[in-house]
């Protein structure tokens, strides 16, 4: 396994991405990681990673050197660079302006870390010092015409370091250094799969539970799917999984979950049927954080009278992704403004006294998908685009009804049958309607309408940070508009959003 440290570059999880994509299992770690746990994990090799920081600025995030002299190899990347240099007797020159963007990056050998990669490769740079004077042994293994010292490595002691960023797809033989550091540096075995982790993880889940009941939340979306299905193969009936169901769920939603995990998988599903907590609640809200609050706070409730029905649990299961646990590790990544609050069962293990498990908690999201898939759930489960814990309810613009809901259920099933029809279903991040809270003239036949509005949205992203809007084909959404005025009572026109995030966000509230 390799081992990256986290200097703080927004590039991280990039880095992490590229080494599993060798089947290589990686752990993020802060700077603050002891020379005793090192040894306890026993990586193949440790990754450097870049960050935002000078080595010479006062809180430099900074790792026991001792790392470096452990015999365990070491790729240092732009900061991890400097740092390497700075703590093994080099000199960093502080820059007062940042080299940043596309550079022509020549290596002086064609093996080891550079094999495979032509004399010249564009390679991406984004940095403010640079090194000066190499620590003793080591030598300059690569320029670019305007950084003398791009990489650099001391062969012996397995110490290297590149100036520019391998991870991203600006620098194309990127991925290839990381590969070959890997294989020829590191020695890396490809033993992460999904079958090997399965394996791991029931064993780690059923010595963790023992013979305790473990709850678990469960959405029908991905990650709480794939929990389920997981610790159900661990522990069978001991797992008690709660379905709280809001009324703001899409059209037969409700049903697929029970036929999938009822019908087909044999686990017993607690049904919370509160729909009508959920709408009273929501009675003459229109603000958006307050609608979530509202939802957040009934959906707990609901959860902990369900909950506490279930004797003697002793663990809540979270379906918590690998990126929500790095963000709070962060060296520099400290919480993000608060945009949209997003609501989850939180609160529930203090007041309960519960122990949480979360066995994708290493997992990027297309891995839970691969996941899902090795356990066997069914594609539409596992290839869901994402839906947010509120529902329809932030997507119907304004005061939350039975009647709004029941247009917007209808026009959200209508648009996804659509985009399934053409193929665009996988190919999109999220699609769907927003109904709007304010009305159109119209004319149907002689007569004049004043009806409901429809946004579609429709956006493309690998990650929900950044989301642009779709480039749908116009003939697609002319069926889309068609259908939707002429089919669902209440609604006589019908936009398309074309804005990107950012400035806009994905969802309109
Ligand atoms: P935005 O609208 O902020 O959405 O661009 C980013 C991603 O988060 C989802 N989203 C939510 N998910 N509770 C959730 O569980 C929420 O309150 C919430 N708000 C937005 C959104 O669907 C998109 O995938």
């Amino acid at each position: 396994m390799i081992i990256i440290i986290d200097f703080g570059s927004q590039y991280n999880q990039l880095i992490a991405r590229r080494v599993r994509e060798h089947k290589v299992f990686c752990q993020i770690e802060p700077p603050t990681l002891t020379v005793e746990k090192v040894k306890s994990l026993a990586p193949d090799g440790i990754i450097l990673s870049g960050g935002p920081a000078s080595i010479y600025s006062e809180n430099s995030p900074k790792i026991d050197p001792e790392l470096l002299n452990l015999g365990i190899p070491v790729l240092g990347i732009c900061y991890g660079l400097q740092f390497m240099v700075h703590t093994q007797g080099g000199k960093v020159e502080r820059a007062d302006k940042r080299e940043y963007g596309l550079a022509m990056f020549h290596p002086k050998e064609a093996a080891g870390l550079f094999e495979g990669v032509p004399e010249a490769t564009e390679c991406w740079m984004s940095h403010g010092d640079s090194i000066k004077e190499l620590p003793e042994g080591f030598v300059i293994t690569g320029s670019t015409d305007n950084t003398k010292v791009a990489a650099i490595a001391h062969k012996k002691k397995k110490l290297f370091g590149l100036q520019f960023h391998p991870e991203v797809t600006h620098t194309p033989k990127g991925k290839r250094m990381l590969k070959n550091f890997l294989f020829n540096v590191c020695d890396c075995k490809r033993n992460w799969t999904m079958k090997s982790f399965v394996k791991e993880a029931v064993d780690e889940i059923k010595e963790a539970a023992g013979d305790d009941k473990v709850i678990l939340g469960l959405s029908g979306g991905v990650d709480s799917s794939v929990a389920a299905v997981l610790i159900h193969k661990a522990i069978g009936k001991n797992l008690y999984p709660i379905f709280v169901d809001n009324g703001l769920l899409r059209k037969g939603e409700a049903d697929r979950l029970k036929e999938v995990f009822t019908q087909n998988l044999n686990m017993k599903v607690r049904y919370a049927k509160a729909s009508r907590k959920f709408l009273s609640g929501l009675k003459g809200v229109t603000d958006p954080e307050k609608k979530r609050k509202i939802i957040g706070k009934v959906f707990m409730d609901v959860f902990e009278e369900e909950a506490k029905k279930i004797k003697g649990a002793k663990f809540l299961a979270q379906g918590t992704l690998y990126p929500d646990i790095i963000e709070s590790v962060s060296a520099f990544g400290g919480p993000s403004a608060v945009i949209k609050s997003h609501h989850n069962v939180g609160g529930l293990p203090k007041k309960m006294k519960l122990k949480l498990i979360e066995p994708l908690k290493y997992l990027f999201k297309d891995e839970v998908r691969l996941l899902g898939e090795e356990l066997g759930l069914p594609g539409d489960m596992v290839w869901r685009q994402p839906f947010p814990g509120p529902g329809l309810a932030i997507r119907v613009i304004g005061e939350v009804t039975a009647k709004r809901l029941s247009i917007l259920r209808e026009v959200d099933a209508l648009i996804i049958e659509e985009i399934r029809k053409n193929d665009y279903y996988r190919k999109l991040w999220q699609s769907f309607g927003v109904l709007l809270p304010i009305k159109s003239v119209g004319v149907m036949g002689d007569q004049r309408t004043y009806e409901n509005i429809i946004a579609i949205r429709a956006v493309t992203s690998t990650d929900a940070m950044t989301a642009d809007w779709a480039r749908l084909p116009h003939d697609m959404l002319a069926v889309m508009s068609n259908r939707i005025i002429n089919e669902i009572n209440g609604v006589n026109r019908v936009v398309y959003d074309i804005s990107s995030k950012p400035p806009s966000t994905i969802e309109w509230e």
